[in-house]
Protein backbone atom coordinates (compact mmCIF):
# COMPACT_ATOMS: atom_id res chain seq x y z
CA UNK A 1 0.00 0.00 0.00
CA UNK A 2 1.10 3.26 -0.79
CA UNK A 3 2.26 5.48 1.87
CA UNK A 4 1.26 9.38 2.20
CA UNK A 5 1.61 11.55 5.24
CA UNK A 6 0.45 14.90 3.26
CA UNK A 7 -1.21 17.20 5.96
CA UNK A 8 -0.13 14.67 8.64
CA UNK A 9 1.19 15.88 12.46
CA UNK A 10 4.69 14.63 13.46
CA UNK A 11 4.61 15.02 17.43
CA UNK A 12 5.56 11.40 18.32
CA UNK A 13 6.73 8.37 16.87
CA UNK A 14 3.51 6.04 18.89
CA UNK A 15 0.75 7.77 16.31
CA UNK A 16 2.96 6.28 13.23
CA UNK A 17 2.87 2.60 11.85
CA UNK A 18 5.98 0.86 11.25
CA UNK A 19 5.63 1.16 7.47
CA UNK A 20 5.12 5.09 7.46
CA UNK A 21 8.52 5.32 9.75
CA UNK A 22 10.09 2.94 7.41
CA UNK A 23 9.15 4.99 4.22
CA UNK A 24 10.45 8.45 6.47
CA UNK A 25 13.82 6.71 6.61
CA UNK A 26 13.54 5.71 2.73
CA UNK A 27 13.28 9.74 2.32
CA UNK A 28 15.56 10.44 4.20
CA UNK A 29 18.29 8.50 2.25
CA UNK A 30 16.86 10.07 -1.03
CA UNK A 31 17.37 13.34 0.30
CA UNK A 32 20.50 12.79 1.57
CA UNK A 33 21.73 11.32 -1.58
CA UNK A 34 20.48 14.25 -3.58
CA UNK A 35 22.60 16.63 -0.82
CA UNK A 36 25.43 14.85 -1.06
CA UNK A 37 25.65 14.76 -5.36
CA UNK A 38 24.66 18.77 -5.11
CA UNK A 39 21.62 18.29 -6.74
CA UNK A 40 18.95 20.79 -6.24
CA UNK A 41 15.76 19.49 -4.48
CA UNK A 42 13.58 23.02 -4.21
CA UNK A 43 10.83 20.78 -4.38
CA UNK A 44 8.57 23.31 -1.88
CA UNK A 45 9.15 26.79 -3.80
CA UNK A 46 6.41 28.98 -2.37
CA UNK A 47 6.02 28.02 0.97
CA UNK A 48 6.85 29.05 4.43
CA UNK A 49 7.02 27.26 7.96
CA UNK A 50 7.91 28.53 11.12
CA UNK A 51 10.43 27.49 14.19
CA UNK A 52 8.93 28.23 17.55
CA UNK A 53 11.55 27.35 20.40
CA UNK A 54 11.00 27.76 24.17
CA UNK A 55 14.83 26.04 24.38
CA UNK A 56 17.97 26.30 23.52
CA UNK A 57 19.03 24.42 20.52
CA UNK A 58 21.75 24.13 17.71
CA UNK A 59 21.03 20.52 16.06
CA UNK A 60 17.20 21.40 15.79
CA UNK A 61 17.22 24.50 14.52
CA UNK A 62 20.01 24.74 12.03
CA UNK A 63 18.44 21.46 10.74
CA UNK A 64 15.09 23.09 10.26
CA UNK A 65 16.59 26.13 9.09
CA UNK A 66 18.54 24.20 5.89
CA UNK A 67 16.65 21.46 5.68
CA UNK A 68 13.41 24.75 4.71
CA UNK A 69 16.03 26.43 1.96
CA UNK A 70 17.18 23.62 0.50
CA UNK A 71 13.31 22.89 -0.39
CA UNK A 72 13.21 26.26 -1.14
CA UNK A 73 10.91 27.18 1.43
CA UNK A 74 10.74 30.53 3.58
CA UNK A 75 11.42 30.26 7.12
CA UNK A 76 11.24 32.01 9.90
CA UNK A 77 12.77 31.24 13.80
CA UNK A 78 11.29 32.53 16.73
CA UNK A 79 13.39 31.93 19.52
CA UNK A 80 12.68 31.55 23.24
CA UNK A 81 11.07 34.37 24.43
CA UNK A 82 10.43 36.39 21.51
CA UNK A 83 6.58 35.53 20.68
CA UNK A 84 3.74 36.12 22.78
CA UNK A 85 3.06 32.80 23.34
CA UNK A 86 1.90 31.84 26.71
CA UNK A 87 2.71 35.13 28.11
CA UNK A 88 0.44 36.97 26.20
CA UNK A 89 -1.49 34.76 23.98
CA UNK A 90 -3.00 31.13 24.92
CA UNK A 91 -1.30 27.98 22.16
CA UNK A 92 -4.64 27.89 20.60
CA UNK A 93 -4.63 31.31 19.54
CA UNK A 94 -1.36 31.67 18.34
CA UNK A 95 -2.04 28.15 16.71
CA UNK A 96 -4.52 30.02 14.62
CA UNK A 97 -2.16 32.94 13.89
CA UNK A 98 0.51 31.06 12.55
CA UNK A 99 -1.59 28.48 10.88
CA UNK A 100 -3.23 31.38 8.90
CA UNK A 101 1.00 32.70 7.64
CA UNK A 102 2.30 29.54 7.37
CA UNK A 103 2.23 25.99 6.09
CA UNK A 104 3.71 24.16 8.69
CA UNK A 105 5.27 24.89 12.57
CA UNK A 106 8.26 23.49 14.31
CA UNK A 107 7.84 23.41 18.30
CA UNK A 108 10.21 22.96 20.66
CA UNK A 109 9.30 23.26 24.18
CA UNK A 110 7.66 21.74 27.32
CA UNK A 111 4.56 19.48 27.81
CA UNK A 112 3.72 17.13 24.95
CA UNK A 113 0.30 18.72 25.26
CA UNK A 114 1.52 21.96 24.32
CA UNK A 115 2.50 20.46 20.84
CA UNK A 116 -0.77 18.55 21.02
CA UNK A 117 -2.52 21.39 21.32
CA UNK A 118 -0.72 23.70 19.06
CA UNK A 119 -1.76 20.86 15.97
CA UNK A 120 -5.37 20.67 17.14
CA UNK A 121 -5.77 24.22 16.15
CA UNK A 122 -2.88 25.37 13.76
CA UNK A 123 -5.01 23.92 10.99
CA UNK A 124 -1.09 23.18 9.02
CA UNK A 125 1.74 20.26 9.77
CA UNK A 126 2.97 20.90 13.41
CA UNK A 127 6.42 18.90 13.76
CA UNK A 128 7.67 18.23 17.55
CA UNK A 129 11.41 19.64 17.56
CA UNK A 130 11.35 18.37 21.25
CA UNK A 131 9.28 18.34 24.58
CA UNK A 132 9.66 17.01 27.92
CA UNK A 133 8.51 13.31 27.18
CA UNK A 134 9.72 13.11 23.65
CA UNK A 135 12.17 13.72 20.73
CA UNK A 136 10.77 12.08 17.54
CA UNK A 137 12.63 14.04 14.86
CA UNK A 138 15.94 12.38 16.53
CA UNK A 139 14.55 9.13 16.03
CA UNK A 140 14.85 9.32 12.30
CA UNK A 141 18.49 10.67 12.68
CA UNK A 142 19.30 7.91 14.96
CA UNK A 143 17.47 5.00 13.24
CA UNK A 144 19.14 6.17 9.76
CA UNK A 145 22.63 6.03 11.94
CA UNK A 146 22.29 2.59 12.86
CA UNK A 147 21.12 1.15 9.70
CA UNK A 148 23.78 3.12 7.96
CA UNK A 149 26.27 1.72 9.89
CA UNK A 150 25.19 -1.94 10.24
CA UNK A 151 23.26 -2.18 7.12
CA UNK A 152 19.75 -3.15 9.01
CA UNK A 153 17.71 -2.57 12.20
CA UNK A 154 15.51 -5.75 12.66
CA UNK A 155 17.83 -7.70 15.48
CA UNK A 156 19.97 -4.86 16.62
CA UNK A 157 20.97 -4.82 20.48
CA UNK A 158 20.23 -0.89 21.43
CA UNK A 159 21.12 -0.12 25.11
CA UNK A 160 20.49 3.14 26.55
CA UNK A 161 22.06 4.18 29.32
CA UNK A 162 21.19 7.21 31.85
CA UNK A 163 17.89 8.76 32.70
CA UNK A 164 15.87 6.47 30.54
CA UNK A 165 12.71 7.92 31.05
CA UNK A 166 13.92 11.46 29.83
CA UNK A 167 12.67 12.40 26.35
CA UNK A 168 15.33 10.14 24.67
CA UNK A 169 14.60 7.28 26.63
CA UNK A 170 10.82 7.18 25.54
CA UNK A 171 11.34 8.25 22.38
CA UNK A 172 14.21 5.31 21.49
CA UNK A 173 12.16 2.85 23.38
CA UNK A 174 9.10 3.38 21.34
CA UNK A 175 11.54 3.61 17.95
CA UNK A 176 13.50 0.25 18.87
CA UNK A 177 9.71 -1.73 19.25
CA UNK A 178 8.25 -0.34 16.02
CA UNK A 179 11.39 -0.91 14.08
CA UNK A 180 12.35 -4.41 15.88
CA UNK A 181 15.19 -3.42 17.39
CA UNK A 182 16.05 -5.02 21.43
CA UNK A 183 15.60 -2.32 23.50
CA UNK A 184 16.91 -2.62 27.14
CA UNK A 185 17.13 0.77 29.35
CA UNK A 186 20.52 0.37 31.29
CA UNK A 187 19.62 2.77 34.22
CA UNK A 188 18.94 3.05 38.29
CA UNK A 189 15.37 1.95 38.76
CA UNK A 190 14.55 5.13 39.97
CA UNK A 191 14.69 5.96 36.52
CA UNK A 192 13.49 3.92 34.50
CA UNK A 193 10.46 4.83 31.70
CA UNK A 194 6.86 4.37 33.47
CA UNK A 195 5.20 1.09 33.32
CA UNK A 196 2.60 2.99 31.33
CA UNK A 197 4.85 3.35 28.41
CA UNK A 198 6.84 0.26 29.04
CA UNK A 199 3.38 -2.00 28.43
CA UNK A 200 2.76 0.60 25.34
CA UNK A 201 6.09 -0.44 23.70
CA UNK A 202 6.02 -4.30 24.87
CA UNK A 203 3.27 -4.96 22.93
CA UNK A 204 4.36 -2.93 19.62
CA UNK A 205 7.63 -4.86 20.29
CA UNK A 206 5.92 -8.27 20.51
CA UNK A 207 4.25 -7.67 17.29
CA UNK A 208 7.75 -6.64 15.21
CA UNK A 209 9.42 -9.81 16.98
CA UNK A 210 12.10 -7.51 19.58
CA UNK A 211 12.16 -6.90 23.18
CA UNK A 212 12.00 -4.34 25.78
CA UNK A 213 14.43 -5.06 28.83
CA UNK A 214 14.99 -2.61 32.30
CA UNK A 215 18.36 -3.35 33.83
CA UNK A 216 20.36 -1.95 36.68
CA UNK A 217 23.11 -3.73 35.83
CA UNK A 218 25.80 -2.08 33.55
CA UNK A 219 27.80 -5.53 32.76
CA UNK A 220 24.62 -7.48 32.39
CA UNK A 221 22.84 -4.52 30.42
CA UNK A 222 25.39 -3.68 27.90
CA UNK A 223 26.47 -7.35 27.16
CA UNK A 224 26.29 -8.11 23.67
CA UNK A 225 24.98 -4.43 23.14
CA UNK A 226 25.25 -3.32 19.41
CA UNK A 227 24.80 0.33 19.91
CA UNK A 228 25.27 2.15 23.41
CA UNK A 229 23.86 5.27 23.65
CA UNK A 230 23.44 7.61 26.05
CA UNK A 231 22.40 11.61 26.53
CA UNK A 232 22.88 14.25 29.58
CA UNK A 233 22.00 13.27 32.92
CA UNK A 234 20.02 16.44 33.27
CA UNK A 235 17.65 17.63 30.59
CA UNK A 236 16.53 21.21 29.55
CA UNK A 237 13.64 22.71 32.12
CA UNK A 238 15.14 20.64 34.79
CA UNK A 239 16.07 22.79 37.62
CA UNK A 240 20.04 23.42 38.25
CA UNK A 241 19.05 21.72 42.17
CA UNK A 242 18.72 18.31 40.23
CA UNK A 243 22.51 17.76 39.66
CA UNK A 244 23.44 16.73 42.19
CA UNK A 245 21.02 13.21 42.74
CA UNK A 246 21.44 12.69 39.36
CA UNK A 247 25.12 12.18 39.28
CA UNK A 248 24.77 10.19 42.65
CA UNK A 249 22.19 8.14 40.89
CA UNK A 250 24.11 7.94 37.47
CA UNK A 251 28.04 7.85 38.20
CA UNK A 252 27.99 4.21 37.93
CA UNK A 253 26.13 4.53 34.37
CA UNK A 254 28.87 6.66 32.31
CA UNK A 255 29.50 5.03 28.98
CA UNK A 256 33.49 4.34 29.37
CA UNK A 257 35.96 1.87 27.83
CA UNK A 258 35.08 -1.13 29.96
CA UNK A 259 31.46 -0.38 28.97
CA UNK A 260 32.31 -0.61 25.58
CA UNK A 261 34.37 -3.71 25.76
CA UNK A 262 32.20 -5.77 27.29
CA UNK A 263 29.50 -4.40 24.87
CA UNK A 264 30.33 -6.40 20.88
CA UNK A 265 33.16 -5.84 19.43
CA UNK A 266 31.84 -3.84 16.89
CA UNK A 267 29.68 -1.67 18.74
CA UNK A 268 28.91 1.82 18.05
CA UNK A 269 28.59 4.59 20.49
CA UNK A 270 25.43 7.28 20.15
CA UNK A 271 24.72 10.80 21.88
CA UNK A 272 21.91 12.87 20.55
CA UNK A 273 24.16 15.81 21.66
CA UNK A 274 24.97 18.14 23.19
CA UNK A 275 27.52 16.15 25.59
CA UNK A 276 29.42 16.94 28.56
CA UNK A 277 32.62 14.40 27.80
CA UNK A 278 34.56 17.41 29.15
CA UNK A 279 35.48 20.63 30.70
CA UNK A 280 34.88 22.83 27.60
CA UNK A 281 31.80 23.92 28.50
CA UNK A 282 30.03 26.42 31.11
CA UNK A 283 27.99 24.02 32.30
CA UNK A 284 30.81 21.05 32.42
CA UNK A 285 33.51 23.34 34.04
CA UNK A 286 31.17 24.02 36.80
CA UNK A 287 29.92 20.69 37.70
CA UNK A 288 33.44 20.02 37.66
CA UNK A 289 34.17 22.34 40.29
CA UNK A 290 31.25 21.54 42.30
CA UNK A 291 31.30 17.79 42.56
CA UNK A 292 34.96 17.20 41.03
CA UNK A 293 34.29 14.92 37.90
CA UNK A 294 35.39 16.06 34.83
CA UNK A 295 33.55 13.40 32.18
CA UNK A 296 29.68 12.93 32.57
CA UNK A 297 27.62 10.24 30.95
CA UNK A 298 30.69 9.37 28.84
CA UNK A 299 34.14 9.14 29.05
CA UNK A 300 35.89 11.85 26.46
CA UNK A 301 37.98 8.68 25.82
CA UNK A 302 34.72 6.90 24.57
CA UNK A 303 33.21 10.10 22.63
CA UNK A 304 36.18 10.96 20.72
CA UNK A 305 36.89 6.97 19.92
CA UNK A 306 36.52 5.34 16.10
CA UNK A 307 33.35 3.63 17.84
CA UNK A 308 31.68 7.04 18.51
CA UNK A 309 29.31 8.03 15.03
CA UNK A 310 27.72 10.93 16.76
CA UNK A 311 28.54 13.67 14.46
CA UNK A 312 27.49 11.24 11.58
CA UNK A 313 24.33 11.23 13.71
CA UNK A 314 24.04 14.82 14.44
CA UNK A 315 24.62 15.74 10.18
CA UNK A 316 21.72 12.67 9.38
CA UNK A 317 19.47 15.19 11.64
CA UNK A 318 18.90 17.56 8.80
CA UNK A 319 18.69 14.73 6.17
CA UNK A 320 15.98 12.89 8.15
CA UNK A 321 13.79 16.16 8.78
CA UNK A 322 13.85 17.14 5.36
CA UNK A 323 12.04 13.89 4.50
CA UNK A 324 9.68 14.82 7.69
CA UNK A 325 8.64 18.27 6.31
CA UNK A 326 8.50 16.91 2.74
CA UNK A 327 6.15 14.18 3.21
CA UNK A 328 3.87 16.11 5.53
CA UNK A 329 4.18 19.18 3.04
CA UNK A 330 4.29 17.71 -0.27
N1 LIG B 1 20.01 16.67 19.63
C1 LIG B 1 19.39 17.86 19.65
O1 LIG B 1 18.16 17.96 19.62
O2 LIG B 1 20.23 18.91 19.68
P1 LIG B 1 19.82 20.46 19.89
O3 LIG B 1 19.32 20.59 21.29
O4 LIG B 1 21.07 21.21 19.61
O5 LIG B 1 18.73 20.77 18.90
N1 LIG C 1 17.26 15.06 27.13
C1 LIG C 1 17.87 16.20 26.49
C2 LIG C 1 17.89 16.02 25.01
C3 LIG C 1 18.57 17.12 24.25
C4 LIG C 1 18.56 16.92 22.78
C5 LIG C 1 17.12 17.46 26.88
O1 LIG C 1 15.87 17.43 26.85
O2 LIG C 1 17.74 18.44 27.24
Amino acid sequence: MAINLRGRNYLKLLDFSTQEIEYLLELSKEFKRLKLTNTPHRYLEGKNIVLLFEKTSTRTRCSFEVAGMDLGMGVTYLDPGSSQMGKKESIADTARVLGRMYDGIEYRGFSQEIVEELAEYAGVPVWNGLTDEFHPTQMLADMLTIEEKFGYLKGINFVFMGDARNNMGNSLMVACAKLGLNFTACAPKELWPSEELVEICRNIAQENECTITLCDDVMEGTKDADVIYTDIWVSMGEPDSVWETRIKLLKDYQVNSSVMQNARHDAIFMHCLPSFHDTRTTIGAEIAKKFGISEMEVSDEVFESKQSVVFDEAENRMHTIKAVIYATLQ
